[in-house]
């Protein structure tokens, strides 16, 4: 569910790592201080791992370092065949956000890079459901993003991308499902998290969330 942008990952999959370096101007500031954004995530989690929308595998990797286990999701079939050429010590899954392969009955922690926004608000709460159910209190999920504290940041966002010419940037911030910090902030309260954010550049927040008793 929610891989309609599955086809565009199979294509950007061999270029993706020049674009998180800053090479395509668009996406800069998207992407700025990526290694820390991934830093950020890694270091906030132990255990065993389970990572949505994995990519190349840069965020696993950083995970690897200090997890005993990572389940690595992720559906288009270039990004796994990048992962592949890594030969990380991981469990690579063909799946998504809300469907994937049965997993161990205890999951520390449930994290993800720059995907999230490929759920509509609909399908992040059922998403939510799910790993409410998959976590014992304690557990953590934990998120970096693209989303936006108010909709007057929002707007702003999307008028600075639309006059610097950045077409590629603006169509994206239209079309894909980037959300506010209220409606997250909303769906895990509703499944039993507490949540904290954090801001990590102009475009990306730190989700951390705690599954309660
Ligand atoms: C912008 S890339 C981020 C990759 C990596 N996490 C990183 O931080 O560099 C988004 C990734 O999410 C994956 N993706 C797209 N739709 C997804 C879905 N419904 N469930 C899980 N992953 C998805 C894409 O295939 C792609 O690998």
């Amino acid at each position: 569910m929610g891989r309609e942008f599955t086809a565009l990952f199979d294509e950007w999959s061999e270029s993706y790592d020049r674009t998180v370096a800053g090479e395509d101007v668009e996406y800069r500031e998207v992407f700025e201080g990526y290694d820390r954004i991934l830093e950020a995530v890694a270091e906030r989690v132990s255990g065993t791992v389970v990572e949505f929308g994995v990519g190349t595998g840069n965020l696993t990797e950083k995970l690897l370092a200090k997890s005993d286990k990572v389940y690595g999701i992720e559906p288009s079939e270039g990004m796994r065949r990048e992962v592949l050429k890594r030969e990380l010590p991981m469990e690579l899954l063909d799946g998504d956000f809300l469907e994937f392969p049965a997993l161990p009955s205890s999951i520390d922690a449930i994290v993800s890079t720059y995907a999230f926004h490929h759920l509509t608000d609909v399908e992040k709460e059922r998403a939510v459901a799910l790993y409410s159910q998959l976590l014992a209190p304690g557990g953590r999920v934990v998120f970096a993003d693209t989303s936006f504290a108010s909709a007057e940041e929002r707007h702003e966002i999307e008028q600075s991308a639309l006059e610097a010419g950045f077409l590629n940037l603006y169509q994206d911030l239209r079309t894909e499902y980037y959300t506010s910090l209220e409606i997250l902030n909303k769906l895990f309260m509703g499944h039993g998290f507490t949540v904290s954010f954090t801001r990590l550049n102009r475009y990306v927040w730190l989700l951390e969330a705690v599954k309660l008793a």
